[in-house]
């Protein structure tokens, strides 16, 4: 592939500021940032169920400012959106389980947080520009395939009612107050310091640590289709979108490089495993079938032609990558 311009090369000195920066994505776009020269501060609540891990940020010690506080306090988020140029906010509840069993806790970070993230910009930053971390899972199961931006959104759980909303509150304030938003809808993202401790989050997670650990994983269903982005990929779709006014009142879906079957990705992963039978395939339990949205995979062609951007690491190099970091670290993510 043709190489790209690094586009963390805009971002230094420049004052940026991430919510769920200790989280698996957020952390990898502040290792960028800063190698980049960019002045990062995070705001993480480090809530122990969720993807918020110290480790993800070792090495930057002294380089990032580190905050622990949560979203949900309008009060603290005042002060630490003035004086900054860029809000990456990536902060969230993400397990869509979780949000059916504590349908409040996620309207409250997902939801309720976003709007007075959004107040505390207008009021305090009206000049900053704002990169918000929406999902795939807002379109519930898809009426057709690839899936573009004009899908109708037809959550099928809180989770994504939730995230539909956070995101439809940036556009808002960037179509009537001019404060610089957009939103980039993210498929399943996979990478180094993704949460991997169990299914809660992702399922890839719960594989890739089960292959590291020499144990079986489950593969439930194994025929749906979907599509994933390497996490830096995913960066590079943060800081292309953040530099961009262009993009600006945008919403983006971000795709991968390929489409697969959960059976095949289960075959991919498991050549990087050391015994015969990696995985098991199992019928889908009862409470997930129900919020699950079958056969996913996006149209990533509304971010191609107005910022350029592609996934450029292949699947298999992505879970080459992936298993490599755990192998050396995955005490860290027990
Ligand atoms: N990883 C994916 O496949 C994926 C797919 C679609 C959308 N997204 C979105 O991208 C964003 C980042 O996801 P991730 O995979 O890095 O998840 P993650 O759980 O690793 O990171 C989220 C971070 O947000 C923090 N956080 C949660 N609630 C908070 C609160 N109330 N206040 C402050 N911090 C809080 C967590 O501690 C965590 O560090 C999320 O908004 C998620 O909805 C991710």
């Amino acid at each position: 592939m043709t190489p790209l311009a690094d586009p963390s090369a805009d971002f230094r000195d420049r004052r940026v500021l991430i919510t769920g920066g200790l989280g698996f994505i957020g952390s990898t776009l502040a290792r960028r940032l800063v190698e980049a020269g960019a002045r990062v501060r995070i705001v993480d609540s480090l809530i122990p169920e969720y993807g918020g891990n110290r480790f993800n940020i070792a090495g930057l010690e002294g380089r990032v400012e580190v905050n622990i506080s949560d979203v949900r306090d309008a009060h603290s988020m005042r002060a630490h959106v003035r004086d900054q140029e860029f809000l990456f906010n990536l902060a969230g509840q993400t397990s869509h389980m979780d949000s059916m069993q504590d349908p409040f806790t996620d309207l409250d970070i997902n939801c309720r947080a976003q709007l007075s993230i959004l107040e505390a910009c207008r009021q305090c930053n009206p000049t900053i520009k704002i990169v918000f971390a929406s999902t795939r899972q807002l379109y519930g199961r898809p009426d057709y395939l690839p899936v573009d931006e004009k899908h109708l959104v037809r959550p099928v759980d809180v989770n994504g009612v939730n995230k539909a909303a956070g995101e439809w509150f940036h556009i808002l304030y960037n179509n009537v107050y001019g404060l610089r938003a957009c939103a980039l809808r993210l498929t399943n993202t996979i990478g180094p310091r993704m949460r991997v401790k169990d299914a809660r989050q992702t399922f890839v997670g719960i594989w890739v640590k089960r292959l590291v650990e020499g144990q079986p994983f489950e593969v439930w269903g194994g025929a749906q289709l979907r599509d994933f982005t390497y996490v830096d990929d995913a960066v590079d779709a943060f800081l292309l979108a953040a530099s961009s006014e262009a993009a600006n009142g945008g919403i983006f879906n971000l795709g991968g490089d390929r489409v697969v079957s959960l059976r095949d990705l289960a075959g991919i992963l498991g050549s990087h495993g050391s015994r015969e039978d990696a995985f098991v395939v199992r019928e889908f339990p009862a409470d997930r079938k129900v919020i699950d949205i079958g056969d996913y995979y996006s149209d990533f062609g509304a971010i191609r032609s107005a910022l350029g951007w592609m996934p450029r690491v292949s699947l298999e190099e992505g879970l080459r990558r992936t298993v490599a970091y755990y192998r050396e670290h995955l005490a860290h993510y027990l």
